[in-house]
């Protein structure tokens, strides 16, 4: 059988993604009523566990899949790679040659994507991406499970991206063009995203452009999306700080948006940067509940790899 590895979002493609949406949507109801620690009635990955290392520091990623395995009760062991042999020179082939004869899954969160492919050229278990410089796959579907439950369906909606092309916008590039929706990046000349990911979604199809002009991206958009100036691992550059600050995400530009337009951000977030308060604790932003997706969406990504989805 394959290995179901969990790279980007086109590993498991539009019908797998579809059916994952549901299945977070209806374990999130069914045990909404319950301590955040107790396994789900039916213990899926009883048995199961999931090792993660991390290369880069992390929150959210870290708690929602130690919290997605207990739920599903399955354990995990949570790595720094700086305390590992891997740290110290030890390949990421030997590494995922070691791993897999021990654990039944990996998440990795690195800097280069071709480490993770080499992980999982490597692992005889799945292999999940916890983001790398390249992309951020589980991010964006907790935001996809977010923008089903305000708006119902995810297809014909218009996603504005502001700010940076970077790791997580080529996630929605790719999941825009794989689930039916359009994606506008604003991004200032010299930040725009991987030219690759932007021809690979156009030649599947979708609907994707570069737009110079913030007000314009948003025109019209259903979901104002932004993330750091300065992802992890770039260097802070106040070049690139000043030529972001049009981009910033402002009550002015939210209110040139759709009304009732849905706000969005990956966390954490750089207060008074890419995005003002007023926007971020307002009425329209859904951070909170995309931030407790993470846990949903993963659950289904980790059923998905075990091949029980
Ligand atoms: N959004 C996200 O991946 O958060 P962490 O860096 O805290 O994991
Ligand atoms: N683009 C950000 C996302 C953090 C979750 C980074 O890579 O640092």
């Amino acid at each position: 059988m394959t290995i179901r590895h969990f790279l980007d979002l086109s590993d498991a493609g539009p019908a797998a993604i579809a059916a994952m949406l549901n299945d977070a949507a209806a374990r999130k109801k069914a045990r909404a009523a319950l301590p955040k620690g107790m396994v789900d009635p039916d213990a899926p990955l009883a048995g199961r566990t999931l090792a993660m290392i991390f290369e880069k520091n992390s929150t959210r990623t870290r708690v929602s899949f130690d919290m997605a395995m207990r739920q599903l009760g399955g354990t995990t062991i949570v790595m720094d790679a700086g305390s590992m042999q891997l740290g110290r020179g030890e390949t990421v082939a030997d590494t995922a040659r070691v791993l897999s004869r021990m654990v039944d899954a990996i998440m990795i969160r690195t800097d280069d994507h071709a480490k993770i492919v080499e992980m999982a050229r490597h692992a005889t278990v799945p292999v999940i991406n916890g983001l790398t410089d390249a992309s951020h796959p589980c991010q964006i579907m907790a935001d996809m499970q977010t923008v089903i439950e305000r708006r119902g369906s995810l297809a014909g909606s218009k996603w504005a991206w502001l700010g940076d092309g970077n790791n997580v916008l080529h996630s929605i590039v790719e999941a825009g063009a794989l689930m039916g929706f359009e994606v506008v990046a604003a991004c200032p000349e010299g930040y725009d995203p991987d030219a690759d990911v932007i021809g690979s979604a156009v030649n599947q199809g979708g609907k994707v452009r570069i737009e110079r002009d913030p007000v314009k991206a948003v025109e019209g958009a259903d979901i104002v999306v932004t993330d750091t100036w300065i992802s992890m691992g770039q260097s802070h550059a106040e070049q690139k700080l000043a030529a972001m600050m049009p981009y910033q995400v402002t009550t002015g530009l939210m209110a040139r948006a759709k009304p009732g337009a849905t706000f969005l951000h990956c966390l954490p977030a750089h207060r008074g940067e890419e995005v003002v308060d007023a926007v971020i604790d307002g009425p329209q932003s859904a951070i909170w509940d995309e931030a407790e997706n993470r846990l949903h969406a993963q659950k289904s990504v980790l059923l998905w790899s075990f091949g029980l989805l």
